[in-house]
């Protein structure tokens, strides 16, 4: 009897969670995630502070235009082809950042969780399948001088021309200090 009782609880409990993952392997996705989007935003972060220091706005985001993006293939090329890196949003300013799929639902809950009052941990773990993981980095307004390209920019003209020629469909801006602005997504196959 005993024994039957505890094999309908392993099976119940192998059907709760299909890809079950062992803490080592759990260990090691965080370790990766963390590393990779931390090299990333590391990567952007000093070449936007130099090139704001050197032109001012309009100079970093046409920086930003031509190199973030090619930034982060060369960031997603050094770890190999098992790691991938990206930036996604909800309010997108570049389309090949649009979040879409499982990432759009994944990120809107943590826009409604930060709408919310809630104070997001450092990172979330999907289980995509038996191989697959994703790392996502909540990435929020942390600075002052994000909202100079992602807060009210019709206070200058003409870097709001510039936004406007480069990305006719802009909807990352009219951020607040403190909202959410997308996140960095690693996939990590194992
Ligand atoms: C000098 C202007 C400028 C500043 C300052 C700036 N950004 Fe951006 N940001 C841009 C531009 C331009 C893009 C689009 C880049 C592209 O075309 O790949 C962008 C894209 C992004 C994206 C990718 C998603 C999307 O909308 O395409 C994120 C996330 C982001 N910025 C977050 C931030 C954060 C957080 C800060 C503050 C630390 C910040 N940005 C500061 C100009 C700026």
């Amino acid at each position: 009897m005993k024994k039957i009782v505890l094999l309908t609880l392993s099976t119940l409990a192998l059907l709760a969670n299909p890809y079950e993952s062992n803490q080592e392997e759990m260990d090691s996705v965080i370790k990766t995630g963390q590393e990779v989007s931390t090299t990333l935003l590391k990567t952007l972060g000093k070449n936007l502070k130099k090139e704001m220091k050197a032109g001012g706005p309009i100079a970093a985001a046409s920086f930003c235009t031509t190199k973030a993006y090619d930034l982060t293939e060369s960031v997603d090329k050094k770890y190999g082809k098992e790691i991938s890196v990206k930036r996604i949003s909800l309010k997108e300013r570049n389309p090949v950042n649009k979040a879409v799929g499982d990432e759009l639902i994944i990120l809107d809950a943590m826009d409604k969780m930060q709408k919310s009052g809630v104070v997001l941990p450092e990172y979330f773990v999907e289980r995509v399948n038996k191989e697959t993981y994703k790392y996502y980095r909540p990435l929020s307004i942390n600075k002052q001088v994000c909202l100079k390209c992602h807060g009210n920019v019709q206070n200058n003209p003409k870097l709001s021309n510039y936004l406007n020629k480069t990305y006719p469909h802009d909807k990352a801006t009219g951020y607040e200090f403190g909202d959410l602005r997308g996140a960095v997504v690693v996939t990590i196959k194992k």
